[in-house]
Protein backbone atom coordinates (compact mmCIF):
# COMPACT_ATOMS: atom_id res chain seq x y z
CA UNK A 1 0.00 0.00 0.00
CA UNK A 2 1.31 3.77 -0.35
CA UNK A 3 2.36 3.71 2.97
CA UNK A 4 4.67 1.04 2.98
CA UNK A 5 7.65 3.83 2.66
CA UNK A 6 5.91 6.25 4.55
CA UNK A 7 8.01 6.14 7.61
CA UNK A 8 10.74 8.87 7.95
CA UNK A 9 14.36 7.48 8.43
CA UNK A 10 13.62 9.20 11.86
CA UNK A 11 10.86 10.52 13.99
CA UNK A 12 10.80 14.62 13.80
CA UNK A 13 9.83 16.50 16.95
CA UNK A 14 8.96 19.94 17.05
CA UNK A 15 9.49 21.59 20.67
CA UNK A 16 6.28 23.33 21.60
CA UNK A 17 5.41 25.18 24.83
CA UNK A 18 1.55 23.76 24.32
CA UNK A 19 1.75 20.23 23.94
CA UNK A 20 5.91 19.95 24.59
CA UNK A 21 6.43 17.82 21.85
CA UNK A 22 4.84 17.65 18.48
CA UNK A 23 5.73 14.31 16.77
CA UNK A 24 6.31 13.84 13.24
CA UNK A 25 7.16 10.05 11.48
CA UNK A 26 5.85 10.21 8.51
CA UNK A 27 6.97 11.46 4.99
CA UNK A 28 3.65 12.51 3.93
CA UNK A 29 3.05 14.96 7.08
CA UNK A 30 6.39 15.82 7.06
CA UNK A 31 6.34 17.19 3.09
CA UNK A 32 3.06 19.21 3.40
CA UNK A 33 4.81 21.15 6.23
CA UNK A 34 7.24 22.04 4.16
CA UNK A 35 5.36 22.93 1.31
CA UNK A 36 5.20 27.13 0.74
CA UNK A 37 1.46 27.23 1.15
CA UNK A 38 1.74 25.44 4.78
CA UNK A 39 5.20 27.39 5.70
CA UNK A 40 3.67 30.88 4.57
CA UNK A 41 0.95 29.75 7.79
CA UNK A 42 4.36 31.15 9.91
CA UNK A 43 3.94 35.04 8.45
CA UNK A 44 0.07 34.61 9.41
CA UNK A 45 -1.18 35.37 13.33
CA UNK A 46 -3.38 33.20 15.01
CA UNK A 47 -5.11 35.78 16.28
CA UNK A 48 -5.05 38.57 14.24
CA UNK A 49 -5.09 41.63 16.35
CA UNK A 50 -4.62 40.45 19.69
CA UNK A 51 -1.06 41.32 20.28
CA UNK A 52 -2.72 44.91 20.10
CA UNK A 53 -4.11 44.05 23.63
CA UNK A 54 -2.66 41.10 24.96
CA UNK A 55 1.41 41.95 23.40
CA UNK A 56 2.03 37.72 24.06
CA UNK A 57 -0.34 36.89 21.44
CA UNK A 58 2.20 36.43 18.39
CA UNK A 59 1.89 33.25 17.85
CA UNK A 60 1.16 31.66 14.19
CA UNK A 61 -1.54 29.76 12.70
CA UNK A 62 1.51 27.76 11.99
CA UNK A 63 1.64 26.71 15.39
CA UNK A 64 -2.17 26.17 16.22
CA UNK A 65 -1.63 23.74 12.69
CA UNK A 66 0.69 21.82 14.53
CA UNK A 67 -0.88 21.88 17.27
CA UNK A 68 -4.05 20.53 15.98
CA UNK A 69 -2.79 17.52 14.21
CA UNK A 70 -0.73 16.87 17.06
CA UNK A 71 -4.13 16.40 19.10
CA UNK A 72 -5.96 14.22 16.41
CA UNK A 73 -2.35 11.97 16.28
CA UNK A 74 -3.12 11.24 19.69
CA UNK A 75 -6.65 10.95 19.45
CA UNK A 76 -5.56 8.19 17.13
CA UNK A 77 -3.81 6.87 19.50
CA UNK A 78 -6.05 6.83 22.14
CA UNK A 79 -8.72 5.63 19.87
CA UNK A 80 -6.75 2.40 18.94
CA UNK A 81 -8.77 -1.15 20.05
CA UNK A 82 -12.63 1.24 19.99
CA UNK A 83 -12.47 1.39 16.87
CA UNK A 84 -11.04 0.37 13.12
CA UNK A 85 -10.14 3.26 10.79
CA UNK A 86 -8.31 2.10 7.72
CA UNK A 87 -5.07 3.86 7.31
CA UNK A 88 -6.58 6.16 5.03
CA UNK A 89 -9.08 7.06 7.26
CA UNK A 90 -6.26 8.03 9.89
CA UNK A 91 -4.52 10.06 7.02
CA UNK A 92 -7.80 11.90 6.28
CA UNK A 93 -7.86 12.69 10.13
CA UNK A 94 -4.36 13.96 10.55
CA UNK A 95 -4.12 15.83 7.17
CA UNK A 96 -7.04 17.39 7.76
CA UNK A 97 -6.20 18.53 11.09
CA UNK A 98 -2.81 19.75 9.53
CA UNK A 99 -4.56 22.09 6.63
CA UNK A 100 -8.39 23.45 8.51
CA UNK A 101 -6.56 26.88 8.81
CA UNK A 102 -4.70 26.59 5.43
CA UNK A 103 -6.85 29.07 3.75
CA UNK A 104 -6.53 31.96 6.18
CA UNK A 105 -5.02 35.57 5.33
CA UNK A 106 -3.70 38.37 6.52
CA UNK A 107 -6.09 39.02 9.22
CA UNK A 108 -8.63 37.01 8.06
CA UNK A 109 -11.61 38.27 9.80
CA UNK A 110 -11.17 42.26 8.88
CA UNK A 111 -9.79 41.19 5.60
CA UNK A 112 -12.80 38.97 4.43
CA UNK A 113 -15.24 41.54 5.63
CA UNK A 114 -13.96 43.99 3.21
CA UNK A 115 -12.95 42.35 0.61
CA UNK A 116 -15.58 39.31 0.17
CA UNK A 117 -13.44 36.49 0.07
CA UNK A 118 -13.93 33.82 2.49
CA UNK A 119 -11.27 31.49 3.88
CA UNK A 120 -12.86 28.22 3.41
CA UNK A 121 -13.06 28.81 -0.10
CA UNK A 122 -9.27 29.04 -0.02
CA UNK A 123 -8.55 26.33 1.81
CA UNK A 124 -11.14 24.35 -1.01
CA UNK A 125 -8.37 26.19 -3.79
CA UNK A 126 -5.15 25.60 -1.85
CA UNK A 127 -6.10 21.50 -1.68
CA UNK A 128 -7.92 20.85 -4.81
CA UNK A 129 -5.74 23.09 -7.00
CA UNK A 130 -2.09 23.64 -8.90
CA UNK A 131 -0.22 23.57 -5.74
CA UNK A 132 2.54 21.53 -3.70
CA UNK A 133 -0.18 20.34 -1.24
CA UNK A 134 -2.25 19.24 -3.76
CA UNK A 135 0.72 17.51 -5.19
CA UNK A 136 1.60 15.53 -1.61
CA UNK A 137 -1.95 14.26 -0.81
CA UNK A 138 -2.24 13.16 -4.31
CA UNK A 139 0.54 10.82 -3.57
CA UNK A 140 -2.24 8.56 -1.34
CA UNK A 141 -4.49 8.40 -3.98
CA UNK A 142 -5.77 10.72 -7.25
CA UNK A 143 -9.26 10.90 -5.02
CA UNK A 144 -7.38 12.06 -1.39
CA UNK A 145 -7.24 15.66 -2.09
CA UNK A 146 -10.76 15.56 -2.51
CA UNK A 147 -11.44 13.79 1.02
CA UNK A 148 -9.39 15.83 3.17
CA UNK A 149 -11.44 18.94 1.48
CA UNK A 150 -14.63 17.63 2.29
CA UNK A 151 -13.33 16.44 5.83
CA UNK A 152 -12.58 20.10 6.22
CA UNK A 153 -15.53 21.34 4.80
CA UNK A 154 -17.67 18.93 7.24
CA UNK A 155 -19.33 17.06 4.04
CA UNK A 156 -17.53 13.97 4.12
CA UNK A 157 -19.47 11.10 4.64
CA UNK A 158 -17.73 9.64 7.85
CA UNK A 159 -19.16 12.49 10.65
CA UNK A 160 -17.40 10.97 13.18
CA UNK A 161 -14.14 12.26 11.42
CA UNK A 162 -15.32 15.19 10.88
CA UNK A 163 -15.92 15.70 14.38
CA UNK A 164 -12.74 15.16 15.38
CA UNK A 165 -11.88 18.49 13.50
CA UNK A 166 -14.97 20.53 13.55
CA UNK A 167 -17.86 20.16 16.55
CA UNK A 168 -18.34 21.38 20.22
CA UNK A 169 -15.44 19.08 21.21
CA UNK A 170 -12.54 18.80 18.71
CA UNK A 171 -9.24 19.00 18.32
CA UNK A 172 -9.13 22.50 16.68
CA UNK A 173 -11.03 23.98 19.80
CA UNK A 174 -8.65 22.34 22.11
CA UNK A 175 -5.52 23.56 20.52
CA UNK A 176 -6.82 27.03 19.95
CA UNK A 177 -8.39 27.48 23.55
CA UNK A 178 -5.04 26.26 24.99
CA UNK A 179 -2.21 27.94 22.75
CA UNK A 180 -4.27 31.09 23.28
CA UNK A 181 -4.25 30.80 26.69
CA UNK A 182 -1.11 30.39 26.72
CA UNK A 183 0.07 33.06 24.41
CA UNK A 184 -1.94 36.02 25.97
CA UNK A 185 -1.40 35.04 29.36
CA UNK A 186 -4.73 34.66 30.55
CA UNK A 187 -5.59 31.67 32.49
CA UNK A 188 -9.11 31.37 32.43
CA UNK A 189 -8.13 29.43 29.30
CA UNK A 190 -6.91 26.20 30.57
CA UNK A 191 -8.74 22.50 30.90
CA UNK A 192 -7.26 19.97 31.55
CA UNK A 193 -6.84 18.02 27.64
CA UNK A 194 -5.38 15.07 29.33
CA UNK A 195 -8.48 14.44 31.19
CA UNK A 196 -10.58 15.00 28.00
CA UNK A 197 -8.50 12.77 25.64
CA UNK A 198 -8.28 9.58 28.27
CA UNK A 199 -12.53 9.87 28.55
CA UNK A 200 -13.40 10.38 24.87
CA UNK A 201 -15.05 7.58 23.07
CA UNK A 202 -16.11 7.17 19.79
CA UNK A 203 -19.79 6.12 19.26
CA UNK A 204 -21.51 5.40 16.26
CA UNK A 205 -20.84 8.82 14.37
CA UNK A 206 -19.44 11.27 16.71
CA UNK A 207 -17.35 11.31 19.52
CA UNK A 208 -19.00 11.12 23.33
CA UNK A 209 -17.35 11.75 26.54
CA UNK A 210 -17.81 9.29 29.26
CA UNK A 211 -19.66 10.29 32.26
CA UNK A 212 -16.45 10.42 34.76
CA UNK A 213 -15.23 13.45 32.70
CA UNK A 214 -18.34 15.86 32.88
CA UNK A 215 -16.27 17.83 35.20
CA UNK A 216 -13.45 18.01 32.37
CA UNK A 217 -15.65 18.77 30.12
CA UNK A 218 -17.26 21.60 32.20
CA UNK A 219 -14.49 23.06 32.92
CA UNK A 220 -13.45 23.36 28.77
CA UNK A 221 -17.06 24.97 28.02
CA UNK A 222 -16.64 27.56 30.60
CA UNK A 223 -12.81 28.12 29.17
CA UNK A 224 -14.38 28.49 26.00
CA UNK A 225 -17.23 31.09 27.46
CA UNK A 226 -13.91 32.94 29.29
CA UNK A 227 -11.85 33.19 26.01
CA UNK A 228 -14.18 34.56 23.69
CA UNK A 229 -15.24 37.06 26.60
CA UNK A 230 -12.02 37.99 28.30
CA UNK A 231 -9.65 37.58 24.64
CA UNK A 232 -11.23 37.08 21.20
CA UNK A 233 -13.93 40.22 21.84
CA UNK A 234 -11.78 42.11 24.20
CA UNK A 235 -12.68 45.77 23.45
CA UNK A 236 -9.00 46.98 22.35
CA UNK A 237 -8.64 44.35 19.95
CA UNK A 238 -11.55 44.88 18.46
CA UNK A 239 -10.77 48.57 18.47
CA UNK A 240 -7.63 46.93 16.41
CA UNK A 241 -10.05 45.37 13.97
CA UNK A 242 -12.43 48.36 13.16
CA UNK A 243 -8.86 49.99 12.21
CA UNK A 244 -7.77 47.19 9.80
CA UNK A 245 -10.94 47.23 7.99
CA UNK A 246 -11.07 51.18 7.98
CA UNK A 247 -7.64 50.94 6.26
CA UNK A 248 -8.65 48.23 3.84
CA UNK A 249 -11.98 50.40 3.18
CA UNK A 250 -10.01 53.31 2.15
CA UNK A 251 -7.44 52.00 0.37
CA UNK A 252 -9.74 50.24 -1.67
CA UNK A 253 -11.95 53.77 -1.82
CA UNK A 254 -8.94 55.65 -3.23
CA UNK A 255 -8.05 53.03 -5.40
CA UNK A 256 -11.72 53.12 -7.59
CA UNK A 257 -11.89 56.44 -6.85
CA UNK A 258 -8.15 56.62 -9.25
CA UNK A 259 -5.92 58.14 -6.88
CA UNK A 260 -2.38 57.90 -7.57
CA UNK A 261 -0.29 55.93 -5.44
CA UNK A 262 3.04 56.55 -4.64
CA UNK A 263 3.96 53.18 -4.57
CA UNK A 264 1.48 50.91 -6.13
CA UNK A 265 -0.19 48.74 -4.09
CA UNK A 266 0.27 45.45 -6.53
CA UNK A 267 -0.23 42.54 -3.81
CA UNK A 268 -3.87 44.13 -3.17
CA UNK A 269 -4.90 45.49 -6.43
CA UNK A 270 -6.86 41.92 -7.10
CA UNK A 271 -8.75 42.61 -4.10
CA UNK A 272 -9.58 46.10 -4.45
CA UNK A 273 -11.08 45.49 -7.92
CA UNK A 274 -12.86 42.43 -6.93
CA UNK A 275 -12.24 40.09 -9.92
CA UNK A 276 -11.22 36.60 -9.61
CA UNK A 277 -8.15 36.39 -7.42
CA UNK A 278 -5.62 34.02 -9.04
CA UNK A 279 -4.32 31.57 -5.90
CA UNK A 280 -0.83 32.58 -6.37
CA UNK A 281 -1.87 36.35 -5.62
CA UNK A 282 -3.67 35.15 -2.28
CA UNK A 283 -0.74 32.91 -1.52
CA UNK A 284 1.46 36.11 -1.69
CA UNK A 285 -0.24 37.57 0.54
CA UNK A 286 0.77 37.25 4.26
CA UNK A 287 0.57 39.70 7.01
CA UNK A 288 4.12 40.86 6.64
CA UNK A 289 3.29 42.21 3.07
CA UNK A 290 -0.21 43.68 4.61
CA UNK A 291 1.97 45.76 7.25
CA UNK A 292 4.45 46.57 4.58
CA UNK A 293 1.80 49.05 2.79
CA UNK A 294 0.88 50.48 6.29
CA UNK A 295 4.27 51.58 6.30
CA UNK A 296 4.16 52.75 2.55
CA UNK A 297 0.63 54.40 2.78
CA UNK A 298 1.43 56.01 6.32
CA UNK A 299 3.22 58.43 4.11
CA UNK A 300 0.66 58.43 1.51
CA UNK A 301 -0.89 62.36 0.94
CA UNK A 302 -4.13 61.15 1.67
CA UNK A 303 -4.44 62.63 5.10
CA UNK A 304 -6.85 59.82 6.11
CA UNK A 305 -5.25 56.86 5.24
CA UNK A 306 -1.95 58.17 6.44
CA UNK A 307 -3.75 58.73 9.72
CA UNK A 308 -5.29 55.45 9.74
CA UNK A 309 -2.24 53.53 9.01
CA UNK A 310 -0.03 55.71 11.74
CA UNK A 311 -2.50 54.26 13.96
CA UNK A 312 -2.20 50.65 13.68
CA UNK A 313 1.42 50.48 13.38
CA UNK A 314 2.09 52.82 16.61
CA UNK A 315 -1.29 51.47 18.33
CA UNK A 316 -3.31 54.81 18.73
CA UNK A 317 -6.30 53.08 18.68
CA UNK A 318 -9.95 54.03 18.67
CA UNK A 319 -12.01 54.03 22.07
CA UNK A 320 -15.13 53.10 22.61
CA UNK A 321 -18.61 53.64 24.42
CA UNK A 322 -21.33 50.96 24.99
CA UNK A 323 -24.12 52.05 22.20
CA UNK A 324 -27.20 50.25 22.36
CA UNK A 325 -28.58 49.62 18.63
CA UNK A 326 -31.78 51.07 18.90
CA UNK A 327 -30.30 53.99 19.25
CA UNK A 328 -30.17 54.42 15.00
CA UNK A 329 -31.78 58.22 14.70
CA UNK A 330 -28.78 59.59 17.73
CA UNK A 331 -26.38 57.47 15.49
CA UNK A 332 -27.12 59.70 12.09
CA UNK A 333 -27.07 62.32 14.32
CA UNK A 334 -23.86 61.39 15.72
CA UNK A 335 -22.58 61.18 12.10
CA UNK A 336 -24.17 64.39 11.00
CA UNK A 337 -22.00 66.06 13.88
CA UNK A 338 -18.68 64.28 12.90
CA UNK A 339 -19.08 65.61 9.35
CA UNK A 340 -19.56 68.87 10.90
CA UNK A 341 -16.22 68.94 13.18
CA UNK A 342 -14.45 67.74 10.09
CA UNK A 343 -13.99 64.38 10.70
CA UNK A 344 -15.61 61.81 8.31
CA UNK A 345 -17.41 59.21 9.70
CA UNK A 346 -17.89 56.53 6.79
CA UNK A 347 -13.51 56.32 8.02
CA UNK A 348 -14.07 57.20 11.79
CA UNK A 349 -16.86 56.02 13.43
CA UNK A 350 -17.67 52.29 13.69
CA UNK A 351 -20.92 50.25 15.27
CA UNK A 352 -19.20 46.74 16.14
CA UNK A 353 -21.32 44.16 17.60
CA UNK A 354 -19.44 40.51 18.18
CA UNK A 355 -21.93 37.53 19.92
CA UNK A 356 -21.13 34.19 21.11
CA UNK A 357 -23.40 30.87 21.86
CA UNK A 358 -21.24 29.28 24.10
CA UNK A 359 -22.49 26.20 23.93
CA UNK A 360 -26.18 24.62 22.57
CA UNK A 361 -28.11 21.19 22.39
CA UNK A 362 -29.63 20.35 19.31
CA UNK A 363 -32.31 22.39 17.28
CA UNK A 364 -34.07 21.44 14.45
CA UNK A 365 -34.31 23.86 11.49
CA UNK A 366 -31.51 26.20 13.08
CA UNK A 367 -27.47 25.49 12.27
CA UNK A 368 -26.54 22.03 13.17
CA UNK A 369 -24.65 21.95 16.27
CA UNK A 370 -24.29 18.51 17.36
CA UNK A 371 -24.58 18.56 21.48
CA UNK A 372 -21.74 16.78 23.63
CA UNK A 373 -23.74 13.45 25.22
CA UNK A 374 -22.01 11.55 28.31
CA UNK A 375 -21.74 7.51 27.87
CA UNK A 376 -24.00 6.81 31.24
CA UNK A 377 -22.42 3.94 33.18
CA UNK A 378 -25.39 1.61 31.60
CA UNK A 379 -24.19 2.08 28.10
CA UNK A 380 -27.15 5.01 27.98
CA UNK A 381 -26.48 8.78 26.92
CA UNK A 382 -27.26 12.17 28.40
CA UNK A 383 -26.66 15.41 26.49
CA UNK A 384 -24.54 17.47 29.07
CA UNK A 385 -26.43 20.41 29.70
CA UNK A 386 -29.22 18.02 31.34
CA UNK A 387 -26.52 16.38 33.60
CA UNK A 388 -24.18 19.57 34.27
CA UNK A 389 -26.09 22.66 36.00
CA UNK A 390 -23.14 24.78 35.12
CA UNK A 391 -23.45 23.76 31.32
CA UNK A 392 -27.22 23.99 31.34
CA UNK A 393 -26.97 27.63 32.89
CA UNK A 394 -25.34 29.03 29.67
CA UNK A 395 -26.45 26.71 26.63
CA UNK A 396 -28.35 28.17 24.06
CA UNK A 397 -27.65 31.43 25.58
CA UNK A 398 -26.02 33.95 23.12
CA UNK A 399 -24.58 37.06 24.35
CA UNK A 400 -24.20 40.01 22.54
CA UNK A 401 -21.88 43.12 23.29
CA UNK A 402 -21.97 46.77 21.03
CA UNK A 403 -19.60 49.08 20.94
CA UNK A 404 -19.36 52.08 19.08
CA UNK A 405 -15.59 53.15 18.26
CA UNK A 406 -14.31 56.44 17.37
CA UNK A 407 -10.89 58.50 17.71
CA UNK A 408 -10.79 60.49 20.94
CA UNK A 409 -7.56 62.15 20.12
CA UNK A 410 -9.39 63.58 17.35
CA UNK A 411 -12.23 65.37 19.85
CA UNK A 412 -9.59 66.24 21.95
CA UNK A 413 -8.29 68.70 19.02
CA UNK A 414 -8.63 72.37 20.16
CA UNK A 415 -9.13 73.24 16.41
CA UNK A 416 -12.24 71.30 16.67
CA UNK A 417 -15.28 73.36 17.26
CA UNK A 418 -16.01 73.16 20.95
CA UNK A 419 -19.89 73.40 20.14
CA UNK A 420 -19.89 70.69 18.28
CA UNK A 421 -17.85 68.52 20.15
CA UNK A 422 -19.91 69.00 22.92
CA UNK A 423 -23.01 67.83 21.32
CA UNK A 424 -20.95 64.73 20.49
CA UNK A 425 -19.59 64.46 23.87
CA UNK A 426 -23.44 64.33 25.36
CA UNK A 427 -24.48 61.71 22.30
CA UNK A 428 -21.49 59.44 23.38
CA UNK A 429 -21.73 60.38 27.36
CA UNK A 430 -17.63 59.92 26.99
CA UNK A 431 -15.73 62.10 29.37
CA UNK A 432 -12.24 62.60 28.92
CA UNK A 433 -9.96 64.87 30.55
CA UNK A 434 -9.52 67.74 28.36
CA UNK A 435 -13.38 67.24 26.97
NI1 LIG B 1 -8.16 26.19 13.69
Amino acid sequence: MYLTDDQLDEEKVFKDPVHRYIHVRSRLIWDLINTREFQRLRRIRQLGTSFLTFHGAEHSRFNHSLGVYEIMRRILEKFEGRIEFSEEEKWLCLCAALLHDVGHGPFSHSFEKVFHTHHEDWTRRIILGDTGINQILSRVSPSFPDKVEKVIEKTYENKLIVSLISSQIDADRMDYLLRDTYYTGAHYGDFDMERILRVMRPYKDHVVIKYTGMHAVEDYIMSRYQMYWQVYFHPVTRSGDVLLRKIFQRARDLYRQGYQYQREPVHLIPFFEETEVPLQDYLNLDESVVIFYFHEWSQEQDPILSDLCDRFINRRLFKYVEWDRSRREELDQLKRLFREAGIDPDYYLEMDSPSDLPYDVYRPGQEERTPIFLLMADGSLEELSQASEIVDAISGKERYDHKLYFPLDFLEDPSRNPGTVQEIQKLLKYRSRNL
